[in-house]
Protein backbone atom coordinates (compact mmCIF):
# COMPACT_ATOMS: atom_id res chain seq x y z
CA UNK A 1 0.00 0.00 0.00
CA UNK A 2 1.10 3.38 -1.21
CA UNK A 3 -0.23 6.80 -0.20
CA UNK A 4 -0.27 9.90 -1.96
CA UNK A 5 -0.62 13.30 -0.76
CA UNK A 6 -2.27 16.32 -2.63
CA UNK A 7 -0.40 19.19 -1.71
CA UNK A 8 -0.71 21.55 -4.80
CA UNK A 9 -2.96 24.15 -6.12
CA UNK A 10 -3.47 27.73 -5.41
CA UNK A 11 -4.92 28.14 -2.13
CA UNK A 12 -7.04 30.91 -3.03
CA UNK A 13 -9.24 30.56 0.12
CA UNK A 14 -6.59 31.66 2.43
CA UNK A 15 -5.17 34.47 0.64
CA UNK A 16 -3.10 36.47 1.55
CA UNK A 17 -1.05 34.35 3.79
CA UNK A 18 -0.84 31.96 0.46
CA UNK A 19 0.40 34.56 -1.85
CA UNK A 20 3.96 33.81 -0.34
CA UNK A 21 3.81 30.56 0.95
CA UNK A 22 1.89 26.95 0.42
CA UNK A 23 -1.63 26.30 2.22
CA UNK A 24 -0.48 23.33 3.54
CA UNK A 25 2.18 24.34 5.15
CA UNK A 26 0.17 27.04 7.23
CA UNK A 27 0.87 25.68 10.92
CA UNK A 28 -1.62 24.34 13.07
CA UNK A 29 -0.56 23.99 16.39
CA UNK A 30 3.27 25.26 15.47
CA UNK A 31 2.64 22.19 13.15
CA UNK A 32 2.22 22.24 8.98
CA UNK A 33 -1.34 20.94 7.68
CA UNK A 34 0.10 18.74 6.23
CA UNK A 35 2.15 16.82 8.61
CA UNK A 36 -0.24 15.57 10.32
CA UNK A 37 -1.15 13.49 6.89
CA UNK A 38 2.17 12.28 6.89
CA UNK A 39 2.13 11.29 10.50
CA UNK A 40 -1.50 9.58 10.26
CA UNK A 41 -0.58 7.49 7.31
CA UNK A 42 2.82 6.41 8.76
CA UNK A 43 1.15 5.45 11.93
CA UNK A 44 -1.08 3.06 9.82
CA UNK A 45 1.87 1.52 8.57
CA UNK A 46 1.88 3.27 4.90
CA UNK A 47 5.81 4.90 3.93
CA UNK A 48 6.13 4.98 0.76
CA UNK A 49 4.16 8.59 0.42
CA UNK A 50 4.35 10.51 -3.05
CA UNK A 51 3.37 14.31 -2.50
CA UNK A 52 1.96 16.10 -5.46
CA UNK A 53 3.45 19.96 -5.42
CA UNK A 54 3.08 23.15 -7.78
CA UNK A 55 5.80 24.73 -9.31
CA UNK A 56 4.95 27.62 -6.88
CA UNK A 57 4.95 25.70 -3.77
CA UNK A 58 6.49 23.11 -4.29
CA UNK A 59 10.68 24.08 -3.14
CA UNK A 60 9.28 25.06 -0.14
CA UNK A 61 7.26 21.92 0.98
CA UNK A 62 10.68 19.69 -0.41
CA UNK A 63 12.66 22.23 1.69
CA UNK A 64 10.73 22.30 4.74
CA UNK A 65 9.28 18.26 4.81
CA UNK A 66 12.33 16.74 3.12
CA UNK A 67 12.60 12.43 2.24
CA UNK A 68 11.12 11.79 5.00
CA UNK A 69 13.29 10.65 7.41
CA UNK A 70 11.65 13.25 9.93
CA UNK A 71 8.89 10.57 9.68
CA UNK A 72 10.47 7.33 9.35
CA UNK A 73 8.96 6.92 5.79
CA UNK A 74 10.04 7.80 1.85
CA UNK A 75 8.75 10.63 0.37
CA UNK A 76 8.76 10.82 -3.39
CA UNK A 77 7.85 14.46 -4.63
CA UNK A 78 5.64 14.85 -7.90
CA UNK A 79 5.70 17.65 -10.13
CA UNK A 80 2.01 18.95 -11.32
CA UNK A 81 2.49 21.90 -14.21
CA UNK A 82 -0.78 23.28 -13.66
CA UNK A 83 -3.63 22.90 -11.06
CA UNK A 84 -5.49 20.41 -13.28
CA UNK A 85 -8.00 18.34 -10.89
CA UNK A 86 -7.29 15.85 -8.43
CA UNK A 87 -7.81 12.82 -10.90
CA UNK A 88 -4.99 14.75 -12.81
CA UNK A 89 -2.67 14.66 -9.85
CA UNK A 90 -3.28 10.68 -9.82
CA UNK A 91 -2.46 10.56 -13.50
CA UNK A 92 1.02 12.04 -12.79
CA UNK A 93 1.46 9.93 -10.00
CA UNK A 94 0.89 6.89 -12.27
CA UNK A 95 4.57 6.14 -12.27
CA UNK A 96 5.13 6.23 -8.84
CA UNK A 97 2.18 4.30 -7.92
CA UNK A 98 2.38 1.57 -10.53
CA UNK A 99 -0.03 -1.21 -9.44
CA UNK A 100 -0.05 -0.59 -5.99
CA UNK A 101 -3.40 -0.08 -4.22
CA UNK A 102 -2.97 3.76 -2.42
CA UNK A 103 -4.48 6.07 -0.13
CA UNK A 104 -4.85 9.19 -1.71
CA UNK A 105 -4.89 12.88 0.77
CA UNK A 106 -5.68 15.98 0.71
CA UNK A 107 -3.20 17.82 2.04
CA UNK A 108 -4.84 20.17 3.76
CA UNK A 109 -7.51 18.10 4.84
CA UNK A 110 -7.38 16.49 8.98
CA UNK A 111 -9.29 13.47 9.96
CA UNK A 112 -9.82 12.11 13.72
CA UNK A 113 -10.47 8.92 13.08
CA UNK A 114 -7.39 6.55 12.72
CA UNK A 115 -6.29 5.58 9.42
CA UNK A 116 -5.58 1.60 10.17
CA UNK A 117 -8.91 0.15 10.44
CA UNK A 118 -10.07 1.95 7.10
CA UNK A 119 -6.79 0.86 5.40
CA UNK A 120 -7.57 -3.07 6.62
CA UNK A 121 -11.14 -3.12 5.93
CA UNK A 122 -10.20 -1.80 2.24
CA UNK A 123 -7.48 -4.55 2.32
CA UNK A 124 -9.69 -7.73 3.66
CA UNK A 125 -12.40 -7.24 0.59
CA UNK A 126 -11.71 -6.64 -3.17
CA UNK A 127 -12.93 -3.19 -3.55
CA UNK A 128 -12.15 -0.66 -5.96
CA UNK A 129 -12.31 2.23 -3.68
CA UNK A 130 -13.46 2.84 -0.80
CA UNK A 131 -14.51 6.87 0.50
CA UNK A 132 -15.06 8.35 3.31
CA UNK A 133 -18.20 10.58 4.25
CA UNK A 134 -19.32 13.14 6.70
CA UNK A 135 -22.44 15.34 6.95
CA UNK A 136 -21.95 18.87 6.49
CA UNK A 137 -24.18 22.32 6.51
CA UNK A 138 -23.07 23.25 3.21
CA UNK A 139 -22.58 20.44 1.21
CA UNK A 140 -22.37 22.43 -2.26
CA UNK A 141 -19.16 23.13 -1.46
CA UNK A 142 -17.84 19.51 -1.72
CA UNK A 143 -18.56 16.25 -3.51
CA UNK A 144 -21.89 14.93 -2.21
CA UNK A 145 -22.76 11.12 -2.00
CA UNK A 146 -26.04 9.33 -2.99
CA UNK A 147 -26.41 6.60 -0.91
CA UNK A 148 -28.83 3.41 -0.59
CA UNK A 149 -30.79 2.24 2.26
CA UNK A 150 -28.00 -1.10 1.98
CA UNK A 151 -25.47 1.80 2.43
CA UNK A 152 -24.09 1.33 -1.08
CA UNK A 153 -22.81 4.21 -2.85
CA UNK A 154 -25.76 4.96 -5.62
CA UNK A 155 -24.20 8.27 -7.26
CA UNK A 156 -21.52 10.93 -6.69
CA UNK A 157 -21.78 14.74 -7.49
CA UNK A 158 -19.23 17.77 -7.51
CA UNK A 159 -20.42 20.50 -5.68
CA UNK A 160 -23.80 20.01 -6.84
CA UNK A 161 -26.22 22.92 -6.88
CA UNK A 162 -28.84 20.67 -5.86
CA UNK A 163 -27.45 18.45 -3.57
CA UNK A 164 -28.50 14.70 -3.33
CA UNK A 165 -27.46 14.44 0.34
CA UNK A 166 -25.73 16.35 2.85
CA UNK A 167 -23.38 13.24 2.85
CA UNK A 168 -19.87 15.67 1.98
CA UNK A 169 -16.63 13.41 0.49
CA UNK A 170 -14.00 14.19 2.71
CA UNK A 171 -10.58 14.17 1.25
CA UNK A 172 -9.19 10.64 2.12
CA UNK A 173 -9.71 8.11 -0.47
CA UNK A 174 -8.45 4.17 -0.71
CA UNK A 175 -8.44 3.02 -4.04
CA UNK A 176 -6.81 -0.01 -6.21
CA UNK A 177 -5.66 0.34 -9.42
CA UNK A 178 -8.91 0.67 -11.10
CA UNK A 179 -8.93 4.07 -10.66
CA UNK A 180 -6.38 4.81 -13.51
CA UNK A 181 -8.51 3.05 -15.85
CA UNK A 182 -11.89 4.82 -14.80
CA UNK A 183 -9.79 8.26 -14.50
CA UNK A 184 -8.84 7.60 -18.25
CA UNK A 185 -12.32 7.74 -19.34
CA UNK A 186 -13.58 10.73 -18.11
CA UNK A 187 -13.48 14.38 -18.94
CA UNK A 188 -12.69 18.09 -17.47
CA UNK A 189 -15.29 19.14 -15.81
CA UNK A 190 -17.47 22.42 -16.41
CA UNK A 191 -14.83 24.42 -13.68
CA UNK A 192 -11.47 22.61 -15.96
CA UNK A 193 -10.63 19.95 -14.08
CA UNK A 194 -10.32 16.55 -14.20
CA UNK A 195 -12.57 15.61 -10.99
CA UNK A 196 -11.59 12.59 -8.77
CA UNK A 197 -15.52 12.64 -8.32
CA UNK A 198 -16.26 11.79 -11.52
CA UNK A 199 -13.79 9.26 -11.34
CA UNK A 200 -15.93 7.09 -9.06
CA UNK A 201 -18.65 7.81 -10.35
CA UNK A 202 -16.84 6.11 -13.32
CA UNK A 203 -16.33 3.10 -11.34
CA UNK A 204 -19.70 2.68 -10.15
CA UNK A 205 -20.75 3.19 -13.31
CA UNK A 206 -18.71 0.57 -14.31
CA UNK A 207 -20.22 -1.83 -12.20
CA UNK A 208 -17.33 -1.94 -9.44
CA UNK A 209 -17.30 -2.36 -5.74
CA UNK A 210 -17.20 1.20 -3.99
CA UNK A 211 -17.70 1.50 -0.29
CA UNK A 212 -18.40 4.23 1.72
CA UNK A 213 -18.52 4.85 5.38
CA UNK A 214 -19.22 7.84 7.63
CA UNK A 215 -16.68 9.23 9.59
CA UNK A 216 -17.73 9.45 13.54
CA UNK A 217 -14.38 11.84 14.39
CA UNK A 218 -14.33 14.88 13.41
CA UNK A 219 -13.18 15.99 9.64
CA UNK A 220 -11.17 19.53 9.06
CA UNK A 221 -10.50 21.17 5.29
CA UNK A 222 -8.65 24.22 6.49
CA UNK A 223 -8.39 25.98 3.19
CA UNK A 224 -10.38 28.41 5.41
CA UNK A 225 -9.31 31.12 8.17
CA UNK A 226 -11.96 30.00 10.43
CA UNK A 227 -11.96 26.17 9.72
CA UNK A 228 -7.70 26.76 10.13
CA UNK A 229 -8.81 28.52 13.93
CA UNK A 230 -11.27 25.20 14.51
CA UNK A 231 -8.43 23.06 13.40
CA UNK A 232 -5.99 24.62 15.89
CA UNK A 233 -8.27 24.60 18.83
CA UNK A 234 -9.01 21.17 18.46
CA UNK A 235 -5.25 19.90 17.44
CA UNK A 236 -4.22 22.00 20.76
CA UNK A 237 -6.88 20.21 22.82
CA UNK A 238 -6.09 16.49 21.51
CA UNK A 239 -2.06 16.99 21.16
CA UNK A 240 -1.31 19.19 23.91
CA UNK A 241 -1.89 16.92 26.85
CA UNK A 242 0.73 18.21 29.67
CA UNK A 243 2.68 21.66 30.46
CA UNK A 244 6.02 22.00 29.16
CA UNK A 245 7.86 24.90 29.95
CA UNK A 246 11.26 25.06 28.13
CA UNK A 247 11.68 28.91 27.89
CA UNK A 248 12.05 31.51 30.95
CA UNK A 249 9.10 32.68 32.37
CA UNK A 250 9.96 35.39 35.48
CA UNK A 251 7.80 35.26 38.78
CA UNK A 252 5.16 38.06 37.60
CA UNK A 253 3.53 35.28 34.89
CA UNK A 254 0.44 33.46 35.80
CA UNK A 255 0.67 30.15 34.03
CA UNK A 256 -2.42 28.00 33.87
CA UNK A 257 -3.46 24.71 32.32
CA UNK A 258 -1.55 23.13 29.30
CA UNK A 259 0.93 25.71 28.10
CA UNK A 260 3.81 25.13 25.77
CA UNK A 261 6.93 27.45 25.83
CA UNK A 262 9.79 26.95 23.02
CA UNK A 263 13.03 26.99 23.77
CA UNK A 264 15.13 30.78 24.20
CA UNK A 265 11.85 31.97 24.27
CA UNK A 266 10.75 34.83 27.70
CA UNK A 267 7.64 35.53 29.15
CA UNK A 268 7.32 38.65 31.44
CA UNK A 269 4.67 39.89 33.52
CA UNK A 270 2.19 37.37 31.39
CA UNK A 271 -1.03 35.52 31.78
CA UNK A 272 -1.46 32.10 29.52
CA UNK A 273 -4.45 30.21 29.51
CA UNK A 274 -4.05 26.82 28.17
CA UNK A 275 -4.30 25.35 25.42
CA UNK A 276 -1.32 27.80 24.32
CA UNK A 277 1.37 26.73 22.31
CA UNK A 278 4.37 29.32 22.15
CA UNK A 279 6.93 28.28 19.82
CA UNK A 280 11.00 29.08 20.47
CA UNK A 281 12.78 32.40 20.58
CA UNK A 282 9.69 34.52 21.16
CA UNK A 283 9.76 37.63 23.41
CA UNK A 284 6.48 38.40 25.31
CA UNK A 285 5.73 41.19 27.71
CA UNK A 286 2.88 42.17 29.91
CA UNK A 287 0.63 40.06 27.56
CA UNK A 288 -2.70 38.00 28.16
CA UNK A 289 -2.74 34.82 26.14
CA UNK A 290 -5.83 32.98 26.07
CA UNK A 291 -7.20 29.51 24.99
CA UNK A 292 -6.58 28.35 21.93
CA UNK A 293 -4.10 30.06 20.66
CA UNK A 294 -0.88 29.41 18.54
CA UNK A 295 2.34 31.55 18.32
CA UNK A 296 4.94 30.34 16.11
CA UNK A 297 8.83 30.90 16.37
CA UNK A 298 10.56 34.56 16.89
CA UNK A 299 7.33 36.66 17.44
CA UNK A 300 7.49 39.39 19.52
CA UNK A 301 4.52 40.41 21.47
CA UNK A 302 3.90 43.72 24.40
CA UNK A 303 1.05 44.96 26.06
CA UNK A 304 -1.34 43.37 24.32
CA UNK A 305 -4.22 40.54 24.89
CA UNK A 306 -4.66 37.81 22.27
CA UNK A 307 -7.61 34.90 22.76
CA UNK A 308 -8.13 32.10 20.20
CA UNK A 309 -5.70 33.13 17.49
CA UNK A 310 -2.74 31.69 14.94
CA UNK A 311 0.32 33.83 15.21
CA UNK A 312 3.00 33.07 12.30
CA UNK A 313 6.89 33.69 12.64
CA UNK A 314 8.35 36.46 13.46
CA UNK A 315 5.07 38.96 13.71
CA UNK A 316 5.63 41.78 15.60
CA UNK A 317 2.39 42.85 17.70
CA UNK A 318 2.33 45.11 20.42
CA UNK A 319 -0.13 47.93 22.35
CA UNK A 320 -3.25 47.02 20.61
CA UNK A 321 -5.28 48.08 23.01
CA UNK A 322 -8.58 46.18 22.54
CA UNK A 323 -8.60 42.13 23.07
CA UNK A 324 -7.39 40.27 19.71
CA UNK A 325 -9.62 37.22 18.87
CA UNK A 326 -10.10 34.85 16.25
CA UNK A 327 -7.64 36.39 14.05
CA UNK A 328 -4.60 35.06 11.97
CA UNK A 329 -1.55 37.37 11.64
CA UNK A 330 1.09 36.00 8.68
CA UNK A 331 4.35 35.76 8.96
CA UNK A 332 6.56 38.48 9.74
CA UNK A 333 3.25 40.91 10.13
CA UNK A 334 3.30 44.21 12.23
CA UNK A 335 0.37 45.45 13.80
CA UNK A 336 1.46 48.11 16.87
CA UNK A 337 -0.01 51.06 18.68
CA UNK A 338 2.41 53.22 19.89
CA UNK A 339 -0.01 55.85 21.52
CA UNK A 340 -2.89 54.82 24.08
CA UNK A 341 -5.07 57.13 22.36
CA UNK A 342 -4.13 56.99 18.86
CA UNK A 343 -5.71 59.73 16.69
CA UNK A 344 -4.98 58.13 13.26
CA UNK A 345 -4.88 54.56 12.28
CA UNK A 346 -1.44 54.14 9.45
CA UNK A 347 -1.85 50.81 7.43
CA UNK A 348 0.47 48.96 4.98
CA UNK A 349 -1.95 46.16 4.47
CA UNK A 350 -1.03 43.53 1.99
CA UNK A 351 -3.49 41.90 -1.31
CA UNK A 352 -6.69 40.58 0.43
CA UNK A 353 -6.16 40.90 3.69
CA UNK A 354 -9.09 41.61 6.07
CA UNK A 355 -9.40 44.16 9.08
CA UNK A 356 -12.47 43.98 11.50
CA UNK A 357 -13.11 46.12 14.27
CA UNK A 358 -16.02 44.10 15.67
CA UNK A 359 -17.93 45.14 18.96
C1 LIG B 1 -12.12 18.52 -3.15
C2 LIG B 1 -13.00 17.46 -3.83
C3 LIG B 1 -14.35 17.36 -3.13
C4 LIG B 1 -14.14 17.06 -1.65
C5 LIG B 1 -13.21 18.12 -1.03
C6 LIG B 1 -12.83 17.73 0.39
O1 LIG B 1 -12.70 19.79 -3.34
O2 LIG B 1 -13.15 17.80 -5.21
O3 LIG B 1 -15.12 16.33 -3.71
O4 LIG B 1 -15.40 17.06 -0.99
O5 LIG B 1 -11.99 18.25 -1.77
O6 LIG B 1 -11.98 18.69 0.98
P1 LIG B 1 -11.79 21.14 -3.56
O7 LIG B 1 -11.02 21.32 -2.28
O8 LIG B 1 -10.93 20.85 -4.72
O9 LIG B 1 -12.78 22.24 -3.81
Amino acid sequence: MKALILSGGKGTRLRPLTYTGAKQLVPVANKPILWYGIESLVAAGITDIGIIVSPETGPEIEAKTGTGILFGAHITYIHQASPDGLAHAVKIAQPFLGDSPFVMYLGDNLIQDPLAEFVADFQSRPLAASIMLKQVANPTAFGVAKIAADGSVVELVEKPKDPPSNLALVGVYLFSPAIHQAIAQIKPSARGELEITDAIQQLITTQQKVAARELSGWWLDTGKKDDLLEANRIILDMYITSPDVQGTVDERCKISGRVVVGKGSQLTNCTVRGPVVIGENCLIDNCFIGSYTSIADSVSMSNIEIDHSVVLKGAKISGVQRRIVDSLIGERAQLMVSDHRPKALRFMVGDDSIIELVS
